[in-house]
């Protein structure tokens, strides 16, 4: 009889690894914020003409900096970003003439944001705003009147709910802001957060707006760095803001501090009660992403992180040297967070209307303080258990008798396409992924190369993208 061990595993590795070009190894097992409603805002002011004025000579100035230092955006930037800036984002900031041309080409072609038109926009907001109700007790119309969309947003990309303007990316944001006051005890008194790669700063708004004591420092690439510094400045004028004009600037306590991304030196040393990253770590090459996580776990001081990027998206062979690097970022977290909140596809981001055209992300929340060693073990203890799941087993048939090692999954079966996998921090995904991450073993790659080829059909032809990752962090190991 075949042992489910070696048989799986080995298939596995063996298929994956001819797609990715590596041999299988041996298998061993706020403030009042700027204009409550679109309707009372009013038209463009010299203010806003000034902030955007500063906000690009902001910008030219970093450049020349940057060329100075002989940095250019093919050091940092991945292929993705790289076609970004040339067609888009520095066009935009060249042209734009006022706020809200900067922010509303960037909204309608979802560079930065999660938002739509009609007809997805009303059942978007209407889920939402049930979402929050149901899953928070939340009722978004007994909120602040401050909480409420920027009028800076693409117009059809909002709408007037009452006395209050909506957004699906908003009510997204205050669904994740909400989500984080349940499980962080957010300081009375003035806290700071960092914000790794903050689009033009959609997010940093809505902690403003929830937590006014909060200083929030935005690190980025120049140009995304440009549109937060205009949309920021332009939603909170009376707040303090500095913009980062050198690696040896000191950072003060203003209310939003933006650093170049080659400038985050500046950093170093500082204390943050929480550090975020949406939808950016998934969009980076992996030395970038190890830049910023290193800056996060080693050179500052951070309480806890709130990490949203994509995982277990399924990608072709096609798009491997566009995602190359993407995936790694989740197994670099260190052992010294303990895991609050780790959840593949949350709740918040089930919204059937619009967002299924949008990433698969993981969801984690995680403080500081755990002792290393101590969940790994217990991992490792567990996955003695999850070595006996079918999946792992391959249980079948043969002459009445039930066997392991068989042709797994039968047909007609639960196996067949799981449904339900638990993708939170109960499940065996976590428990593999964490093993991974954890342990320098490679018994826990190849397991979690197996769990997430049981998980997608076992096909080669559109394949988890964190399946070529896994191939390569698993040579490494062997
Ligand atoms: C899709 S946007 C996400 C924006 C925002 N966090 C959100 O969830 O809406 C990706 C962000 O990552 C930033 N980014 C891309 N490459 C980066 C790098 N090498 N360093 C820092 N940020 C980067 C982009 O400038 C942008 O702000």
């Amino acid at each position: 009889m075949i042992t489910a061990t070696a048989t799986r595993t080995t298939d596995s590795l063996q298929r994956f690894g001819a797609l990715v070009g590596l041999q299988a190894g041996p298998t061993s097992a706020a403030e009042p914020a700027v204009n409550a409603s679109r309707a009372s805002r009013a038209s463009p002011t010299i203010n806003d003409h000034d902030i955007l004025t500063q906000a690009k000579a902001s910008y030219f100035a970093t450049m020349d900096t940057y060329r100075a230092m002989g940095l250019s955006p093919s050091d940092y930037l991945g292929p993705i970003w790289s076609n970004n800036l040339e067609q888009h984002l520095i066009p935009n900031i060249r042209k734009c003439q006022t706020i809200e041309q900067a922010i509303g080409y960037l909204n309608d072609k979802a560079f930065y944001d999660f938002s739509c038109a009609e007809p997805y926009l009303t059942p978007s907001i209407d889920w939402r705003i049930d979402f929050l109700r149901r899953t928070a007790g939340c009722e978004v119309d007994a909120l602040p009147a401050a909480l409420c969309e920027s009028p800076y947003v693409l117009a059809k990309h909002c709408k007037q709910v009452g006395s209050r303007l909506l957004s699906s990316d908003f009510l997204n944001r205050l669904a994740w802001v909400s989500r984080l006051q349940r499980l962080l005890d957010f300081p009375q008194q003035a806290f700071s957060i960092l914000e790794v790669g903050g689009g033009f700063g959609a997010l940093a708004r809505v902690f403003k707006l929830v937590y006014p004591q909060s200083r929030v420092v935005l690190v980025d690439i120049p140009e995304s760095l440009f549109f937060q510094h205009a949309f920021l400045n332009a939603s909170f004028p009376n707040a303090r803001h500095q913009y980062v004009t050198s690696p040896d600037e000191a950072i003060t306590d203003a209310d939003f501090v933006y650093v170049p991304n080659g400038f985050a030196n500046a950093l170093s040393q500082r204390d943050f009660y929480l550090a975020v990253n949406t939808n950016s770590f998934g969009e980076m090459p992996q030395q970038a992403s190890s830049r910023w996580l290193d800056l996060i776990q080693h050179e500052t001081s951070t309480q806890n992180i709130f990490f949203l990027n994509r995982f277990m998206n399924r990608i072709g062979k096609d798009l491997m040297e566009t995602r190359h690097g993407h995936s790694n970022w989740s197994f670099n977290l260190d052992d010294r967070w303990a895991v609050k909140e780790w959840e593949v596809d949350p709740d918040y981001e089930r919204c059937p209307y619009f967002q299924t055209t949008l990433t698969r992300n993981v969801h984690v929340v995680a403080s500081r303080g755990a002792k290393p060693g101590v969940e790994a073990d217990a991992l490792r203890q567990r996955a003695e258990l999850i070595k006996l799941e079918d999946w792992y087993r391959r249980p079948g048939w043969s002459d009445f008798k039930l066997v392991s090692g068989a042709a797994y999954p039968p047909v007609m079966s639960r196996g067949d396409l799981d449904l339900t996998p638990d993708l939170r921090r109960t499940g065996t995904l976590y428990a593999l992924w964490s093993l991974v991450r954890l342990t320098p073993e490679p018994q826990w790659v190849e397991m979690l190369i197996t769990y997430l080829d049981y998980l997608n059909g076992q096909q080669t032809e559109l394949f988890f993208e964190e399946i070529p990752t896994l191939m390569q962090i698993h040579a490494r190991r062997i």
